[in-house]
């Protein structure tokens, strides 16, 4: 964007414009920064069907998050037996704005709800809920990402 753009109008017939800066992290290369937060679930064997149904059911609100990139509900098959909830965002700001958000608190009701029943012991997004055991969370930054290369001919 030409720097002219950032300023906003103050000529006949402009009016001034309000411009959003998005943080965006930028590597040496120059290259976009995304990063990666993955919530580490444990749950017990009896309600690993009763999590994988809360998620089909999701609210689905983070798809219209700002600077939201990626989401994958993985099952764990060896290795672990924890589940890990992945996702991936354009910045820091962009996730911690959404944890802040109505869409955060809304498309964790059942897990708030599980909280409270389970004595309070929570800090508002289900901690000690029957759904997950308890919760972990762990950031990443991409170093490097590829996908694969359209297919020739
Ligand atoms: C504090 C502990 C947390 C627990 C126990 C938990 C558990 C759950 C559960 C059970 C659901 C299914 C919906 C529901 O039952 O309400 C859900 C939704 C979701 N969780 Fe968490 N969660 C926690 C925090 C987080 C964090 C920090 C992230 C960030 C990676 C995250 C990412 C998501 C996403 C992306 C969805 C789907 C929301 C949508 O569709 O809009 N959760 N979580």
């Amino acid at each position: 964007m030409p720097a002219a753009e950032h300023s906003p109008g103050r000529r006949a017939g402009h009016r001034p414009r309000t411009v959003v800066v998005i943080a965006d992290r930028i590597d040496r290369e120059g290259r976009h920064v995304s990063v990666v937060k993955i919530n580490v679930l444990t749950v017990s064997e009896e309600m690993r069907a009763e999590l994988e149904k809360r998620f089909a059911g999701r609210a689905g609100l983070v798809e219209s998050a700002d600077g939201f990139e990626h989401f994958e509900l993985l099952r764990p098959v060896e290795g672990t037996d924890r589940y890990m909830v992945y996702t991936r965002w354009r910045s820091e700001e962009d996730f911690e704005r959404w944890t802040q958000s109505q869409a955060f608190q809304r498309g964790h009701a059942e897990a708030a709800r599980d909280a409270e029943r389970a004595g309070g012991q929570g800090h508002g997004h289900g901690h000690g809920g029957p759904a997950a055991g308890a919760a972990e969370l762990w950031s990443f930054e991409v170093v490097q990402e590829a996908d694969p290369k359209p297919a020739s001919g």
